[in-house]
């Protein structure tokens, strides 16, 4: 490895010697370099400040000459110095830029592949099916209000006019919240079976005229099977003004009916029983699949066992009793109120044959939706 060479001969003769072995170590050293890393070490070396071997040549040719060769000596040196530090410094600086062009390249983006695409969600049928509910009667002047799913036994029976151990409570299967045999029976907390008690905490906050439907969950002891679920959904609705008539609830839920499956669909209303109405009546459609004539091709009619007709809702005018409750004048006002199983209106909308399938997440069924 080229060390620099103390002279003590400065003639030209001897200055040109020294000079060209310089340049020939230089070059030498230069050609057997290639990395950037290692052309910084060749820099380091030749041109590091304080030991570097251009320094050097300040000490061992310059500072040492005689007077009268250092000016001789000066411009030699500082041909020699241009020369390492012009090859250096434009080899580091063309390696520099080629690795971040190739850095840039690397990283580069193709903007025309096509991407990644997510899958764009879509809403659950069943809440797509209650929202479609709640928006017939919205489109009627309905509002909508929310309850509570833990209620109060007050406010899912008694003030719906079931009185305590009255029978008609059986029909609920009524899951109720362990440990409170210590409170009076109209706070015990149960899981609400239906949306009902939403009306009496309407009805408490406002004066009439009232008009809401009521979307949410309610719950029941029932064992899940291809038609039931101990958690459902329902829609209840309720209209309490003055003058309200039997023939506004079958007009209303006759054009709720319509909106829902179809404007060829007719209506009918069976005596029913529910302790807070009276009377109380089911609504059934003619079945759309068959056009109510209980026969599809040639064979009978699977949606409605053939007999062209299916069962939505219950329904029926408001019993006074329930208004004593909430401090409405029966005298004065009337109304009615009906209540339907959002599932069931989804299985018959749409075909499904196991209700399990609403609460499962399985794509399969879910994507249908889509
Ligand atoms: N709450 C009743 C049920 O769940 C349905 C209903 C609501 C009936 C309103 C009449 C009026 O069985």
């Amino acid at each position: 490895m080229y060390t620099v060479p103390k002279l003590d001969d400065y003639s030209p003769a001897a200055l040109n010697r020294a000079a060209r072995e310089l340049k020939s170590a230089f070059e030498s050293e230069a050609a057997a370099t290639s990395a950037e890393t290692e052309w910084k070490s060749l820099r380091d070396r030749w041109m590091g400040r304080k030991n570097g071997i251009l320094t050097q040549l300040n000490d061992l040719w310059l500072k040492s000459a005689p007077g009268p060769a250092k000016r001789e000596v000066g411009q030699r040196v500082n041909e020699l110095k241009k020369i390492v530090e012009e090859q250096i410094d434009a080899t580091l600086s063309r390696i520099s830029s080629a690795s971040s062009s190739s850095r840039l390249a690397q990283a580069r983006v193709d903007i025309t592949l096509p991407g990644t695409r997510r899958k764009l969600g879509v809403e659950h049928p069943l809440i797509r099916t209650m929202k479609e509910i709640v928006g017939v009667f919205k489109a009627m002047g309905y509002s909508v209000a929310e309850g509570p799913e833990v209620e109060t036994d007050y406010y899912n029976f008694e003030a719906l006019n079931f009185p305590p151990n009255h029978p008609a409570r059986d029909t609920q299967d009524t899951l109720i919240i362990a440990g409170q045999q210590g409170r009076p029976l109209r706070e015990r907390l149960l899981m609400r079976t239906h949306t009902s008690p939403v009306q009496i905490r309407v009805m408490e906050k406002q004066p009439p005229p009232v008009r809401v439907v009521v979307p949410g969950k309610v719950h029941r002891a029932d064992t899940a099977d291809a038609t039931h679920s101990p958690i459902f959904h329902q829609v209840e609705g309720l209209a309490v003004d003055t003058n309200i008539t039997f023939c506004d609830l079958k007009g209303t839920l006759d054009q709720a009916a319509k909106a829902m499956f179809g404007s060829s669909v007719r209506t009918r209303f069976y005596p029913s029983f529910f302790p807070f109405t009276e009377p109380s009546a089911d609504m059934q459609i003619s079945c759309f699949k068959c056009d109510g004539s209980g026969r599809l091709d040639g064979g009978r009619c699977g949606l409605c066992k053939a007999s062209g007709w299916i069962e939505i809702l219950g329904s029926g005018m408001v019993d006074p009793n329930v208004y004593g409750f909430v401090n409405y004048d029966a005298k004065k006002y009337s109304g009615f109120a009906f209540g339907m199983g959002v599932e069931r209106i989804a299985i018959l909308k749409y075909g499904v044959d196991d209700i399990q399938l609403f609460y499962q997440g399985d794509v399969r069924f879910l994507e249908q939706f889509a």
